[in-house]
């Protein structure tokens, strides 16, 4: 075909097709549509295509990819191998859920009065933490613990420091409605978000299945989950050398690794790789900030006074990123926490008090050189390649806060 017939065809092609849409194209359109045409500010469109790390199956599912995945699952409990198994990953997300979630976690409508986002403190340039020793709620409260990392937290059976929830959607409601959090409801939330039009429409395209144009609470829980578990760092110096790149790691990095895997300090038995958390609880008797209290830990949600001081062994990804440190934010450095392992067995538990301190939390006397050789080592599980990108506008038009 030359050049001529090629035009001489598109354009009968072209001329068929316009003529088929003027009788085709319906002249009642849908209640979508007279939002759309209505809707002064329909500049948002949802990503169709997964984050990085993910794959789109054919189900426009997410699915992560990572080098872990070659090996075998971590049920067969090893010392924390380097080449362990992920434990499961909360997965299966349409992009358009994960990027809807994305335009939600930093929009500041979520609040009670229109000023507080899930970014407020849960910021990505601090490691999804806020950099304090604990959080700032509604009206400049003081929060009683720190703000936790976000990073791996889809592969997290528990959370919340004292792991009273189960699940992400479960916990967003802690933040949301906490009177000293967001201070919302779910009717003013209901409320508030129906009457964006730009959200009606997002949400529209994010669950096609529903018949119901209301926006329903499950559904921006779900969104906001599938956001959060999108939020993935596994590709650090650390992982790069787990996976056999042995250069990864310099002399001094192994030596910290070396005395972190050791009998002698016994970091990994509870901080197990690959996510640096084995999820249970335990008492290791860190100290609350000079004055206050104990703070009771997984006592109260479990109801179970042996467990009075315990906490969810926090996952060290990303630890050099979310200064202070521990569930009370009373160590400014990973030097001080690192030291505090080494000071003695309970020696900071309040007198009077009689924790269960861990088995594995005693006396390594580790040396000021091993110390300094461990925060090297935990300076290696740093990787922020994934940090999605902070939406310029969002649906609300408030400005997004971080
Ligand atoms: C005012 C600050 C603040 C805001 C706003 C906030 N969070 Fe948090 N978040 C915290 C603090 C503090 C904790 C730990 C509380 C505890 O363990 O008792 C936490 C814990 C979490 C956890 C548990 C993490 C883990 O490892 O156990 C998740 C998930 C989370 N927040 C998500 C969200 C989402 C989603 C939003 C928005 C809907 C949000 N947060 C809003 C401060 C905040
Ligand atoms: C018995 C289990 C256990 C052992 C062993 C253990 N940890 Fe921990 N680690 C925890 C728990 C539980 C917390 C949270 C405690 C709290 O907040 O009060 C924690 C907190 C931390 C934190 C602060 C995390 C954060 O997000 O604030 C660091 C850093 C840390 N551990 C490093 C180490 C190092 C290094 C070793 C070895 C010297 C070690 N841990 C040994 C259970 C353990």
């Amino acid at each position: 075909m030359n050049k001529r017939d090629i035009l001489l065809k598109s354009s009968i092609v072209g001329l068929l097709f316009a003529f088929a849409m003027f009788f085709l194209w319906p002249d009642n359109p849908t209640a979508l549509g007279d939002i759309l045409s209505e809707n002064p500010d329909a500049g948002f469109s949802l990503n169709k295509s997964c984050p990085p790390g993910f794959k789109l199956n054919g189900e426009n599912e997410c699915i992560s990819q990572n080098l872990y995945l070659q090996y075998d699952s971590p049920n067969n409990k090893g010392l924390g191998g380097l080449q362990t198994g992920l434990p499961e990953l909360r997965e299966g997300f349409s992009p358009q859920e994960i990027d809807l979630g994305r335009l939600l976690f930093f929009d500041p409508v979520l609040s009670g009065n229109g000023t507080m986002s899930c970014a407020t403190c849960h910021q990505p340039d601090k490691g999804f933490s806020d950099g304090m020793a604990t959080g700032i709620g509604n009206g400049d409260l003081k929060l009683t613990r720190a703000t936790p990392t976000l990073w791996n937290v889809g592969y997290l059976r528990k959370l919340f420091w004292d792991g009273r929830s189960d699940s992400l959607e479960q916990q967003i409601e802690g933040p949301l409605f906490a009177k000293e959090e967001m201070n919302n409801t779910p009717e003013n939330l209901l409320k508030t978000i129906n009457e964006i039009e730009t959200y009606k429409i997002l949400f529209a395209e994010t669950f096609p299945q529903k018949d119901n144009p209301e926006i329903e609470l499950d559904e921006i829980y779900t969104a906001i989950t599938a956001f959060q578990s999108s939020l993935i760092s596994l590709n650090s110096k650390y992982d790069k050398y787990a996976h056999g790149y042995h250069n990864a790691l310099s002399s001094k990095e192994k030596e910290g690794m070396n005395i972190f895997r050791s009998f002698v300090a016994r970091c990994a038995e509870c901080h197990t790789p690959p996510l640096f958390t084995n999820q249970e609880f335990a008492i290791i008797g860190s100290p609350e900030p000079e004055g206050l209290p104990l703070d009771p830990g997984a006592q109260i949600p479990k109801n179970d006074s042996t467990l009075r001081g315990a906490f969810k062994v926090p996952s060290l990804r990303n630890i050099e990123k979310t200064a202070p440190y521990m569930h009370s934010g009373n160590f400014g450095t990973l030097r001080e926490t690192v030291e505090f392992y080494t000071k003695g067995r309970g020696h900071a538990v309040p007198k009077g008090e009689n924790l269960l301190i861990h088995w594995h939390i005693w006396e390594p006397d580790l040396s000021d050189y091993e110390l300094d050789r461990l925060v090297d080592f935990l300076k290696t599980l740093t990787d922020e390649s994934f940090t999605p990108k902070i939406p310029e506008k969002v649906p609300s038009g408030l400005k997004p806060s971080v």
